[in-house]
């Protein structure tokens, strides 16, 4: 599995097993057991998927019987908004890990730039009063906490998720250190030349989430209409002329660019395909074809955090 070399010298795999919207539970236990089997080391979480009891489950009778060991695994996950105050962070990574029945997370991110309240627990914003805002809940004051836990020895890498490059100067700016890697949504329809530059410049790995363009996101997440990045005709050519799947050229296509990435399936079948996007090699001409289908759209828009007077918005969020 190739890798890419992170700030901290660790080796971390550029491809992995996405968890969100991963269900039922026999379902995700199935492809977590399927996905070890293929050869996936990597695999992607977070508090708020609320599945990670089942991801601990899946992994219980694997680390039991040393199918594979937990030092050849990598781990990522999350901390929710509502843990944005100091003395929640490490409140949050314990949940995960109780969660996950592991002692350590490889990799922690903050899972997006927005505070809310901390007696919300797992939930998703309901109302404009759910959320703080960032003039009182500072990201570096929250990226502080997140800096503590390395010490710990129960993280072995902190970034961030859902960050701008505004967002990633304002840690800069405090004088803190930066993140060891930015997740964020990147396809062929949301290229991120911008932050991609950004982050080479500074040091940041990227992660991209919805490589495929998640269309089994839930109704209220999608957009009428939105373009089907799976269904674009350039990606159908190239995939047609390599005699890979379209998925495949995507997945190339990232890794290429030197992006980690962590398409989810939950199928067999899926799961190996997307494996073998390792083996799939575009030429310099697809890469460009590919970098010129950029719309910048998101499938992921922030909408959830629009409410009337909430501190934050799907416009402001990204900028
Ligand atoms: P499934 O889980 O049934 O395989 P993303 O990673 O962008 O969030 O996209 C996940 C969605 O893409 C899921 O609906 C998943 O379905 C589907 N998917 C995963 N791998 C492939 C593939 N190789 N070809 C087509 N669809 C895929």
């Amino acid at each position: 599995m190739q890798t890419i070399t992170l700030s901290s010298n660790d080796q971390m795999p550029m491809l992995g097993l996405g968890t969100w919207k991963s269900e039922p539970k026999a379902l995700l236990i199935e492809a977590i057991h399927q996905a070890v089997d293929i050869g996936y080391r990597h695999f992607d979480c977070a508090a708020i998927y609320q599945n990670e009891p089942v991801v601990g489950e899946a992994f219980q009778p694997l680390l039991r019987d040393q199918m594979v060991k937990r030092e050849d695994l990598w781990m990522t996950s999350k901390l929710w908004n509502s843990y944005h105050a100091p003395e929640m962070v490490e409140i949050g990574l314990s949940q995960t890990l109780n969660a996950l029945q592991m002692d350590y997370l490889d990799l922690y991110l903050m899972h997006w730039p927005v505070a809310m309240q901390s007696d919300l627990g797992l939930k998703r914003p309901k109302r404009a009063t759910d959320f703080v805002s960032l003039t009182d809940m500072p990201l570096e004051t929250t990226w502080e906490a997140m800096l503590k836990l390395q010490d710990t020895g129960r993280v072995k890498n902190i970034g961030v998720s859902n960050f701008s490059i505004r967002n990633l100067e304002q840690l800069k700016a405090a004088g803190l250190p930066m993140p060891a890697v930015l997740q964020i949504e990147c396809h062929p329809y949301l290229t991120q030349v911008a932050l991609k530059s950004y982050c080479d410049e500074h040091n940041i790995a990227i992660t991209a989430y919805s490589p495929l363009g998640s269309q089994d996101r839930p109704v209220h997440f999608k957009a009428q209409d939105e373009p089907l990045v799976l269904e674009n005709p350039v990606i159908h050519a190239v995939a047609s002329g390599l005699g890979a799947t379209p998925a495949q050229v995507i997945l190339a296509w990232l890794r290429q660019r030197g992006i980690i990435t962590i398409p989810k399936s939950t199928h067999a079948g899926r799961l190996a395909e997307n494996f073998q996007s390792l083996n799939v090699q575009l030429s310099d001409e697809h890469i460009q074809q590919i970098n010129a289908l950029n719309q910048n759209f998101r499938y992921v828009d922030g909408k959830v955090y629009d409410f009337p007077s909430s501190p934050y918005n799907s416009v402001d969020i990204w900028k």
